[in-house]
């Protein structure tokens, strides 16, 4: 266990800086309001800390467009006060990394107003830009992730640019030499400061097809979007699993490129080897950018665990199975169950009637798995996806971008694509943090309307302080089991190992290291069990129980497990 590394060890919680906490009164999340919320952190027993971009930036993907990589957005505050920010967390033992966006830069980005100055200008070649088709038409006809045609058309120089995401997204042109330079000296901006890591954004989209081949799937987004919808009102659940295949097919041509990203991301570590103890983490879940296990990232996110419906003991060993029998030597897991991007835990694996439950086990399914959690704000006050009711609450231009199309080009009925898209969009996960039952939730100080609206449920409960005072509320659970798992040391090290694998109900396994092996049943059910393990070991001694159990010890031929208990014991 000592010879891990801290990234190894550690409890990644993911900042939302906008969504965080607000220090000036603006209604905007901030890096005072962050400096102010450290020592919270590090009392619940958090290791390390994701920030979501806090660049300057003009906001149309909610700062995934960056307007200035060695900058802090004025409106979270300076660089000044960022590097208090990162000493101050450094100082509490908590480690700080920054979301480095890669493929793409903002429409604002100095880079980009000269690029598209004229033809000649010495940027021209830092973005993708193409002659009109014969007809004058985009390129080729691939599409923008985010709706409509991936190029837009500059008057000015009469030429086509490529974006994979939004228009405002620009994809820079890595093929260029002095655009990694560019890249790499901004990553090194970051490392001189003090940072201690990245997580890459995005780094699939970084490379397509340089020979612009028409993709030739015959299916469109609004295809599948109208697919999906349809599916979502059936209740068809499963087809909405094969829609990732048939999106696969419309980028065929605009994303992968693994004998260009491999090379890539292989330089990028040895700048980050030019410092010791830095680590990167990869918006990716394939196993192949993990490279020789040593070579290019530390972390891949295991995403496929999160891609389900539901958290079935069934899928969970088939995750870690696959996923675990895949990597190579050397590489380290990396688990997640949430994001900025996606529906919240508390709301994704809800069934309408254990939802506490379900969300404590999440939590323990992360912390107990071989490999480093990450974890996102909120999540540990059981914060839940907030629908919006108008279309003017939305800030996130994706869904707006879904609407008009379902509106415009496929035809749904207004309301129709209103309720698809208050359910689709990041909107919902991305609502201010909820700090205490007070107005704006205690985010903002200040009577201010707040960027996104605040989920009122932060009146019943759903809030930090009056969860740090009740012993029984989900934040102290997430409290007891992180403090739990930092003295455990096979939930650090130990390896995995799959028991009772037949089980409907529960999940079992060990995690078994040098100096402990440790017996994890997670009971995802409402009905008893009495367990019987045949180990080496006969007795196990108790490290943690979601309830109150009548004795320490325990026979390993028949151990109680009560409904949705989380059950911990070392072997003896
Ligand atoms: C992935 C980010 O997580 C998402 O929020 C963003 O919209 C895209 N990449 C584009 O940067």
């Amino acid at each position: 266990m000592n010879d891990l590394k801290w990234w190894q060890k550690a409890v990644f919680y993911q900042i939302y800086p906008r969504s965080f906490a607000d220090g000036n009164g603006d209604g905007i999340g901030d890096v005072q309001g962050m400096i102010a919320k450290l020592d919270y952190l590090k009392e619940l027993g958090i290791d390390a800390l994701w920030l979501s971009p806090h660049y300057p930036s003009p906001q149309a993907d909610c700062g995934y467009d960056v307007s200035d990589y060695c900058a802090v957005a004025p409106e979270y505050g300076t660089l000044a006060e960022f590097e208090t920010f990162l000493a101050e967390a450094h100082q509490r033992g908590l480690r700080v990394i920054l979301d480095m966006v890669f493929n793409h830069t903002s429409d604002e980005h100095a880079w980009f107003l000269e690029s598209k100055s004229s033809r000649d200008n010495p940027k021209r070649n830092w973005y993708i830009w193409r002659d009109p088709a014969p007809d004058g038409g985009p390129p080729n006809n691939w599409e923008s992730t985010f709706t409509g045609s991936a190029w837009e058309y500059d008057e000015t120089t009469g030429q086509y640019y490529y974006h994979y995401f939004l228009k405002e997204q620009p994809d820079l042109n890595w093929r260029n030499p002095e655009v990694k330079e560019a890249m790499w000296d901004a990553v090194r901006f970051w490392l001189d400061l003090g940072i201690d890591g990245f997580r890459l954004d995005a780094i699939g989209t970084i490379y397509e097809d340089p020979a612009l081949p028409d993709q030739t799937s015959g299916m469109t987004l609004l295809d599948l979007y109208q697919a999906y919808q349809a599916a979502q009102e059936d209740g068809e659940r499963e087809k909405l699993a094969t829609f990732g295949k048939v999106w696969r097919q419309i980028f065929e041509h605009q994303v992968g490129r693994e004998d260009e990203m491999h090379p890539l991301m292989q330089e990028l570590r040895t700048v980050i080897n030019e410092y010791p103890d830095r680590m990167l983490v990869a918006e990716d879940s394939d196993i192949a950018y993990y490279g020789d296990g040593d070579n290019e990232m530390h972390l891949v996110f295991n995403f496929p665990l999160m891609r389900t419906e539901r958290l079935t003991p069934a899928h969970i060993r088939q995750n870690q199975e696959q996923r675990l029998s895949a990597l190579p030597a050397g590489a380290w897991p990396c688990n997640t169950l949430g994001n900025h991007d996606s529906t919240r835990v508390y709301t994704h694996f809800a069934d309408g009637e254990h939802d506490a439950q379900l969300a404590r086990l999440s939590l323990a399914l992360m912390l107990t798995l071989r490999g480093t959690p990450f974890l996102y704000n909120g999540e540990e006050i059981g914060m839940t996806d907030l629908l919006l009711n108008e279309l003017g609450q939305f800030r996130d231009t994706l869904a707006l971008l879904q609407y008009q199309m379902l509106v415009e080009l496929g035809g749904t009925p207004p309301e129709q694509a209103f309720e698809h898209i208050r359910r689709m969009t990041r909107d919902k996960c991305r609502t201010p943090l909820h700090w205490a039952n007070a107005p704006q939730a205690g985010f903002s100080p200040a009577d201010v309307e707040t960027w996104l609206p605040v989920n009122p449920n932060y009146a019943a409960g759903v809030n930090v302080a009056e969860q740090l005072d009740n012993p029984d509320s989900m934040l102290n659970f997430y409290r007891r089991m992180l403090w739990m798992r930092k003295k455990t040391p096979a939930l650090l090290a130990g390896d995995y190992q799959p028991l009772h694998e037949e089980a409907v109900d529960y999940l079992a396994f060990l995690r078994r290291a040098d100096e402990q092996t440790c017996l994890v049943v997670l009971n995802f059910s409402a009905h008893a069990h009495t367990l019987t393990f045949e180990l080496a070991a006969e007795h196990a001694q108790l490290i943690f129980s979601s309830r109150e159990r009548a004795a320490e010890m325990d026979n390993l031929s028949a151990v109680e497990i009560a409904p949705f208990e989380i059950y911990l014991a070392a072997l003896q």
